[in-house]
C-alpha cells in the first residue's frame, strides 16, 4: 500500500465507524464494534505505514493516528448518547409513575358470616361456663325425636319434615338431639352449647332454607328457672350485637320444653317496620327456648325431681342475617361471593387466603 492508498483507506474508515456506531444498540455492542475496527483496519493501516518509503512514514503515521482518534471519539460520543437516552427514559418512567394511585388489591378471604357469628356465640357462652360440644348431622330417629318427647305419632313431627335415609336415620332437623347425647355423656349439672348444621324439607324463601345452622344451648342444675333463660338470652344477644337489642317473649310450643317460648328480636333488616325477611311482622324468631321437659331429662338419664334446666335453639343463620344485614337467607348458602364478601367485611374475622385482583 502506498501513501495514497493508505489515505483512501483511512478516509473510508470514518463512514464505517459512523455506520457501526449507529447500528449498535448497547454499550457492549459499541465496544465490540470499536474493537473490531481497531483490530482490523486500523491495525492493518499501522502495519502498512511501516512498509512506506521512509520520507512518507511520518505523514502516514500521523494520518493513521488521527483516523484512530476520530474513530475513538465517534464511539465515545455514541456511548454517551446511549447513556443520556437511558437517563431520559428513567426520568420519563419516573414521571409517569404515580405513587398516589392505589396498588394491586389483595383479595382477602374471610370466614363465612355464619361461622363468624358462631365463633362469637361460642366466645360469649364459654365465658359463661358453657362447653362447646358437637353431634352428628345424620341422626337416629331416637335422638332427633323420641328422646325429645316427640313420639312417632306426635303431630310435631309434621313441622319438622326432613330427609330420611333408607336405614331409618335422618338428616337432623335441629341441634336438639345433642341434648340427649350431652346428658347421657356428661350427666348433671351440665352447661353445653352445640352449634351445627340442620336440615328440613322446607320451601325455600327469604328466611327459609333446607340447610341452616343452629346453636343448641342446655343448662341443667339445681333451681334453674325461666329468669335464668331470659337473663342468658338477653346477655347473649346484647353481646353479639354490641348494644341493647329489642326482644319480645311469647309462648311457643315445643314438645321438649315446658313451658316453652319464642324469643324474637326486632328485625334488623327493616328496623321493625316489616319486610320479606320478617314476613312483614317486624320481628324475627331467633331464639326458641324453654324449661327442659321432665321426659327429656329422663331420656337423658337425669332425675327431674332433683334437677331442672333450660334449653334454647338459637337460629345461627338468622342471627348472621340480622347481624350483617343479609336480607335473603339464600345469599348465605349460595356460591355468589358478592353478598357474602360484603357481609363478611362488616364483621367476619378476616383470614388472608391469597392474592389477586379485588372483584367488588
Ligand atoms: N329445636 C327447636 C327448633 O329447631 C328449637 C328449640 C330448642 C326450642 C330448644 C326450645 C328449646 O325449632
Amino acid at each position: 500500500m502506498d501513501l495514497k492508498a493508505l489515505m483512501q483507506r483511512l478516509g473510508g474508515l470514518d463512514a464505517e465507524a459512523k455506520r457501526a456506531a449507529a447500528e449498535a444498540r448497547t454499550a457492549d455492542a459499541l465496544r465490540a464494534a470499536e474493537t473490531r475496527l481497531m483490530k482490523g483496519p486500523i491495525a492493518e493501516a499501522l502495519a502498512a505505514v511501516k512498509s512506506l518509503p521512509a520520507e512518507q512514514r511520518a505523514a502516514g503515521g500521523k494520518a493513521v493516528n488521527e483516523a484512530k482518534s476520530r474513530v475513538k471519539a465517534r464511539f465515545a460520543e455514541a456511548v454517551e448518547a446511549l447513556r443520556r437516552a437511558a437517563v431520559a427514559g428513567d426520568r420519563d418512567a419516573a414521571a409517569a409513575f404515580d405513587p398516589t394511585l392505589p396498588g394491586p388489591v389483595t383479595l382477602r378471604g374471610s370466614v363465612h358470616p355464619v361461622t363468624a357469628v358462631q365463633w362469637e356465640v361460642e366466645r360469649i357462652m364459654t365465658g359463661l361456663g358453657f362447653t362447646v360440644v358437637g353431634g352428628p348431622e345424620i341422626e337416629t330417629e331416637f335422638h332427633n325425636f323420641e328422646a325429645l318427647n316427640i313420639p312417632a305419632t306426635h303431630p310435631a313431627r309434621d313441622t319438622m319434615d326432613t330427609f330420611w335415609l333408607e336405614n331409618g336415620w335422618l338428616l337432623r332437623t335441629h341441634t336438639s338431639p345433642c341434648q340427649a347425647r350431652a346428658m347421657r355423656r356428661f350427666g348433671a349439672p351440665l352447661r353445653v352449647i352445640a352449634p351445627g348444621r340442620c336440615f328440613r324439607y322446607d320451601t325455600i324463601d327469604a328466611s327459609h332454607e333446607n340447610t341452616f345452622f343452629q346453636v343448641e344451648g342446655l343448662l341443667i342444675d339445681h333451681d334453674i328457672s325461666i329468669a335464668n333463660v331470659i337473663a342468658v338470652m338477653r346477655l347473649l344477644l346484647n353481646e353479639v350485637f354490641g348494644r341493647e337489642v329489642k326482644i319480645r317473649l311469647r309462648p311457643g310450643y315445643f314438645p321438649f320444653v315446658e313451658p316453652g317460648f319464642e324469643l324474637d328480636m326486632s328485625c334488623e333488616i327493616c328496623g321493625g317496620r316489616g319486610c320479606a325477611t320478617c314476613k312483614q311482622s317486624g320481628w324475627v324468631e331467633v331464639l326458641p327456648c324453654g324449661m327442659v321437659h321432665p321426659n327429656v331429662l329422663r331420656h337423658g338419664r337425669i332425675d327431674p325431681e332433683e334437677y331442672t334446666g333450660f334449653a334454647f335453639g338459637l337460629g345461627l343463620t338468622r342471627l348472621a342475617m340480622m347481624k350483617y344485614g343479609v336480607a335473603d337467607i339464600r345469599v348465605l348458602n349460595g356460591g355468589d361471593l358478592r353478598g357474602l364478601v360484603s357481609a363478611a367485611r362488616l364483621g367476619g374475622p378476616a383470614v388472608v387466603k391469597g392474592e389477586g385482583k379485588a372483584r367488588s
